[in-house]
């Protein structure tokens, strides 16, 4: 690699170290410390993912690295610090913020999120995209859950990084998120090297539903074998893991995960009144739709009689229609 792109891994790596000393050792990171510990985070979790704290100061991660001979130019395209318009002159990119480095696959640190620790927007401050770090290309804690991925011939994809943190404590050691973008070919692709078979675990509120949605399709577009776990209450996996623990995570949420078309049966009956007769028949139509998908002469047959079983219609006619609906879009 060229002197600039190993000036950009080094200095991440000084300042992935530093901003976990930051955190456990100092009084500046007390506050952040507390903060995490508050939330569940443990200190074994805040090791493994190696969390950090950006001190509350406009130049400091500017002169550290200056005062290491770290060309400000490189480190400005690093994303580590950012140049005033007006004088010339940088200032920190992150400050008083939670920091969970992001690793490559190989376990060298490319970027950073940081985690306001208030009200601060956005919540989430991410390192822009740089020579080394394409947010469409990597999944959080892949370096660490391969192994286990490839061993379980499956992998957890959450939403965010206090998810997976949360899932690690509770013993899932094969989670994975993507960082505040929707899936993308790249990460699956990436994916695709250790296991073709997923289960979602997004947010069960509005928007981490219609994600979920939206990446079941991708996947199973591309091959995978699906499964989607929710939780009650339009709550998150991290939230539900503080609230009900560990045991009833894995058992009643990712134990109890919905079939793709189970999911889909759910996701098109959501803000519809099944009473009125033409939100059913609408209903009706979608999933036959999506059973007309399938592949499995079975799995067909399996969805059309739970359909016809649910709606007191008779099965020839589902099939029928089905039938119509296969042949048309062929
Ligand atoms: P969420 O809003 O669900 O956050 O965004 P969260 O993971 O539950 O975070 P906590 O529990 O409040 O700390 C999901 C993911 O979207 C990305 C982050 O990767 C986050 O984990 N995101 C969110 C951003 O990149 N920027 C934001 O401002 C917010
Ligand atoms: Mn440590
Ligand atoms: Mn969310
Ligand atoms: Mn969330
Ligand atoms: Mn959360």
């Amino acid at each position: 690699v060229s002197k600039e792109l190993q000036a950009m891994y080094d200095a991440h790596e000084l300042l992935r170290k530093f901003y976990h000393h930051l955190l456990v050792n100092t009084k500046e990171g007390q506050h952040a410390l507390e903060y995490l510990l508050g939330r569940g985070f443990t200190r074994e979790s805040i090791d493994k993912f190696q969390i950090g704290y950006s001190l509350n100061s406009w130049d400091f991660v500017y002169k550290f690295l200056a005062k290491r001979d770290f060309l400000p130019e490189w480190m400005e395209k690093a994303g580590l610090i950012i140049k005033r318009e007006r004088d010339g002159t940088y200032f920190d990119r992150f400050r008083d913020r939670i920091m969970f480095p992001i690793f490559d696959r190989h376990g060298n640190t490319i970027a950073f999120s940081g985690r306001s620790l208030g009200l601060d927007e956005p919540k989430y401050l991410n390192s822009p995209e740089t020579a080394i770090f394409n947010k469409s290309k990597i999944l959080y804690n892949y370096h660490l859950a391969k192994p286990s991925i490839k061993k379980m011939q499956h992998a957890i994809l959450f939403e965010g990084f206090a998810d997976c943190i949360a899932a690690q404590r509770s013993g899932v050691e094969n989670g994975i998120a993507t960082m505040g973008t929707s899936l993308t070919d790249e990460h699956i692709s990436l994916l695709r090297q250790s296991s073709q078979s997923v289960t979602i675990c997004y947010d069960s509120d509005k928007a981490g539903i219609e994600a979920a949605f939206r990446a079941g399709n991708h996947l199973n577009d591309a091959g995978f074998q699906i499964k989607i776990a929710m939780m009650s209450d339009g709550m998150d996996p991290d939230e539900y893991i503080k609230k009900n623990g560990p045991e009833k995570f894995r058992n009643e949420v990712l134990g109890a995960s919905l079939t793709w078309m189970a999911f889909k049966f759910l996701y098109f009956r959501r803000g519809k009144n099944l009473q009125i007769e033409g939100e059913r028949l609408a209903y009706i139509e979608v999933i036959i739709k999506e059973i007309s998908k399938l592949t499995k002469a079975v799995e067909k047959d399996h969805y059309l009689r739970q359909l016809a079983a649910e709606f007191s219609l008779s099965l020839d006619a589902l099939n029928q229609q089905q039938k119509q609906i296969f042949f048309a879009e062929k």
